[in-house]
């Protein structure tokens, strides 16, 4: 029986030194491991960014890895970032996006030839994120933002929070971002149920989406949804909010999701559940991100009172405010051509995003080809690879950002305008701050974005004096989501405020 089981097990062993990949002549050095299919997943996910400037260290900036069942070719030198911009033709995100949508969201994929011309019609709706129609969305975001903060927060009633005495209260800093955020981006996008202006059932919905977007990281793994306890009941309900008929109901939606929405009309191939498991997506596209970018937003500020205060100040100059707002009696509005005046603002949102974001950009190669590096290098690529960028091992180069731990609320201003000249070796970058991904796939929704972050933090500044609780450390990362965008907090901080 034993030497059965040995025969078995060196049958297999050689079975998978043949499977592995063999590195050819030109192709990047190769790091493959030796467990089937996940490779140096575990040592990736462990701490991708160590393990990415580790081999970078060995192997130089480009080196190809295997992880769960895919070679992945990092590109660890920002200067050759505007290289594999350019090769639009071979290198594909949609074929990313395609695979992974399914096995997270559960509808079909839009490139499988079912729904011609989905993917350009979607594309183009995005335009409805970006440019004149940001007008119109800032000031939905402004009354949401005013509607939800004033009755759950600034009322004195309900609310996470907890009232202590001298007129603070107190309560996490995380959930508080993150129920002001989620709401009023839900109702700014998707609208309200005329004729009320809340939905009754928003803190079940947002409890659904943070169930959901724990396990997010362990769907795009490919880990099967049924090992994942209830996330398949949870994502079923958060789809059936969205069903067309309820939709139907709502007022207020923007533009944006209007059009989405007849755009998946079109196709009699969707289910009403595939529609709305669509929109869901959208969802977490719009809120997964930016609650946790707010949070760090907000953290940095509040822990830096310096920082706090030079952006109170740069508020209530664009804003031509007195320095010391009273109480606010009527509603703060600000238009989004005084929200582009808050240069400050602006940096210290980006210092915050350079601090916390790991998001991975991501290429499918469409063919083999010699992929240009610079003048003097190219490496082969083969079919099926994938080109990736690490934008936070760029974020945390101290050649390009002195001190990259620490924040630096101005690091992005100079001479009161935005400072845009960062450097390697000598050589000034075009891309050295990546939240947001970059070239074609770039989010199109990073404009409304930064404008919701900071419609939130000037509401906050004007209404709220703040400070965080003392005695609990300082904020750390939770990495689990490294990869996939913005990182939550380990655990929430507790902060406490009170109204100016
Ligand atoms: C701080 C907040 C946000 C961050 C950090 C963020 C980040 C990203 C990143 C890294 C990508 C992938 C880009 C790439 O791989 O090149 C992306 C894609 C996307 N984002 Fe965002 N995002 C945020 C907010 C938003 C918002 C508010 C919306 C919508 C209102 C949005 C909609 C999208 C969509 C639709 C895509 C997919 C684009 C495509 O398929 O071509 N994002 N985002």
């Amino acid at each position: 029986m034993s030497s059965v089981v040995l025969l078995v097990a060196v049958l297999f062993f050689l079975l998978l030194l043949r499977a592995r990949r063999r590195r050819r002549e030109c192709e990047p050095p190769l790091i493959q491991g030796w467990i089937p299919y996940i490779g140096m997943g575990l040592d990736f996910r462990l701490d991708s960014q160590a393990f990415l400037k580790k081999n970078q260290e060995k192997y130089g900036d480009v080196f190809t890895v295997y992880i769960a069942g895919k070679y992945m070719t990092f590109i660890m030198n920002p200067l050759l970032y505007p290289s594999i911009m350019k090769h639009g033709r071979q290198l594909d995100f949609h074929e990313f996006t395609d695979q992974m949508a399914p096995v997270a969201f559960g509808y079909p994929a839009v490139g499988s030839g079912r729904f011609p011309d989905m993917g350009d019609q979607i594309q183009r709706s995005f335009r409805l994120l970006q440019g004149d129609n940001l007008v119109p969305l800032a000031e939905s975001m402004m009354a949401n933002l005013n509607l939800v903060l004033r009755q759950d927060f600034l009322g004195g009633e309900g609310g996470a929070t907890e009232a202590v005495g001298k007129g603070w209260s107190t309560g996490g800093l995380y959930d508080f971002c993150s129920s002001v955020m989620f709401e009023a981006t839900f109702l700014t996008l998707y609208g309200m149920p005329a004729p009320a202006r809340r939905h009754g059932d928003m803190a079940a919905l947002r409890r659904h989406f943070t169930k959901f977007d724990g396990m997010f990281p362990l769907l795009v793994g490919r880990v099967p949804i049924w090992l994942l306890g209830r996330t398949k009941a949870v994502r079923e309900t958060l789809i059936r909010y969205f069903l067309p008929q309820r939709m139907q109901r709502w007022a207020n939606t923007s533009l944006f999701i209007a059009r989405r929405s007849a755009v998946l009309e079109q196709y009699d191939a969707l289910s009403d559940t595939d529609k709305a498991a669509h929109h869901f997506a959208m969802l977490w596209a719009s809120v997964g991100n930016t609650v946790p970018a707010t949070f760090w937003a907000l953290y940095y500020l509040i822990s830096q009172q310096e920082a706090l205060q030079a952006v109170r100040q740069e508020l209530h100059r664009v804003l031509q405010l007195p320095e010391a707002q009273g109480p606010q009696q009527s509603e703060v509005m600000i238009s989004k051509e005084q929200l582009d005046q808050l240069f400050l603002m602006d940096s210290a949102v980006n210092e915050s995003l350079r601090l916390s974001s790991a998001s991975m950009n991501i290429r499918a190669a469409q063919e083999d080809f010699s992929l240009r590096l610079d003048e003097r290098r190219a490496v082969a690529v083969r079919k099926g690879d994938v080109i990736a960028l690490y934008p936070q091992t760029m974020h945390m180069d101290p050649e390009i950002f002195t001190d990259p731990q620490t924040y630096v609320y101005d690091r992005f201003i100079e001479d009161g305008r935005e400072k845009t000249d960062f450097f390697k070796d000598g050589q000034k970058l075009k891309y050295y701050r990546m939240p947001f991904g970059s070239g074609s796939s770039m989010c199109p929704g990073r404009f409304f974005a930064v404008n919701e972050i900071k419609q939130f933090l000037c509401l906050l500044l004007l209404y709220l004096d703040l400070e965080m609780e003392e005695g609990q450390g300082t904020a750390q990362l939770d990495n689990s989501r490294a990869g996939l965008g913005i990182l939550l907090p380990a655990k929430d901080l507790r902060f406490r405020y009170r109204i100016r």
